[in-house]
């Protein structure tokens, strides 16, 4: 046997049993490193007659092949060996306990949240939900605030580029969530719809992103005794005051009618108002395709910063949306007192 066939057999033997990838890189070398076998008996090539540097040549460069893709093969089954190895040293069993206790907590715009979802949820409320980016159709027309209505230019409205001819906002508040229900939902309805808002305003109580809670109720027999019952409920449970005071002014807004806005008395010493309400306005309901001498409805709108801000004794809603990790640590609540 030759040499160039015997440094191949035992070459390909060992390759078979070497089972790391450093044992296969200490192989690698020995055939290929500058002291390597083969390397030289390619440098002895030099000293061959041509005839002999042709047959062995041809030989030497088969052998070189043969041996590289050798390797590469084992070289791939190692690797994906090794990754399995890997992979099962570090599995992670996550229904384990935490070893450590989170250290999070709880943006107090999600406490409120929560708080909210949790006190209408026991009313017999379901949260709806719709988008931010929102057509005018929904925003503003099928409220009963057609083009040209005074009530838009009030609005400090975010125009975006129109999408298939419908032109759309960021939407100025969470009233449009009220059509989309009663449009794919016959009465009765109660629903809630948290959410995001946007106007162009920015000042120490206005943001141009904030946030609202929606509330609509439609079934025959709906009275505006309703709506008080429900909103005096609601603020004495979420203020934590049984005696809290309300006070329903008239009001206008398109989308309802009669309208009021809703102030409650703080400390004993001034009304603040908190939300805007009313029985939702017929052309609202027939936009929707519920008769309006059959069912009527009342509906209301709630700041959500603006509640917690009072609750909690924030004073510019700018810092909710700073991301400020020593703000939170202070305002923020401990996981286990959500709700
Ligand atoms: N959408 C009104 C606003 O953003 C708030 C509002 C008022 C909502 C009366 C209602 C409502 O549902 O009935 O100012």
């Amino acid at each position: 046997m030759n040499r160039v066939e015997q440094i191949k057999r035992t070459f390909l033997k060992e390759l078979e049993e070497v089972d790391t990838l450093q044992g296969l890189e200490d192989l690698r070398v020995r055939a290929f490193g500058k002291k390597g076998e083969l390397t030289l008996l390619m440098k002895e090539l030099g000293q061959k007659t041509p005839e002999e540097r042709r047959t062995w040549g041809a030989e030497l460069n088969a052998l070189k092949d043969v041996l590289t893709t050798a390797l590469e093969a084992r070289k791939e089954i190692l690797e994906e060996g090794c990754l399995k190895d890997q992979l099962a040293s570090e599995s992670l069993d996550v229904t384990l306990p935490p070893h450590a206790r989170p250290r999070g907590k709880i943006h107090p715009l999600s406490h409120v949240l929560d708080q909210a979802i949790h006190i209408f949820g026991q009313m017999g409320f379901v949260v709806a939900e719709g988008p931010d980016i929102e057509e005018d159709f929904y925003n503003f027309t099928a409220l009963n605030i057609p083009r040209e209505h005074p009530a838009r230019q009030e609005q400090d409205t975010f125009y975006l580029p129109s999408s298939n001819g419908q032109p759309l906002v960021l939407r100025t508040h969470t009233s449009p969530v009220q059509i989309r229900t009663m449009q794919k939902n016959p009465p009765p309805i109660r629903i809630i719809a948290p959410g995001r808002a946007y106007r162009s305003d920015y000042d120490a109580t206005h943001a141009p992103m904030f946030h609202q809670i929606e509330g609509l109720v439609v079934d025959k027999h709906t009275h505006m005794g309703h709506l008080k019952g429900c909103l005096e409920e609601f603020c004495r449970l979420f203020f934590e005051n049984p005696s809290l005071k309300l006070r329903f002014r008239p009001g206008y807004f398109p989308f309802t009618e009669p309208s009021a806005e809703v102030d409650i008395s703080w400390k004993g010493e001034s009304w603040l108002e908190i939300l805007g309400c009313g029985m939702v306005h017929p052309n609202v309901l027939r936009n929707c395709d519920i008769d309006p001498t059959t069912y009527q409805g009342f509906a209301f709108g709630m700041g959500l910063d603006r509640i917690a801000m009072l609750k909690y004794g924030i004073e510019d809603l700018r810092l909710f949306f700073d991301s400020d990790l020593r703000w939170l640590n202070h305002y923020g609540f401990a996981p286990e007192a959500r709700e």
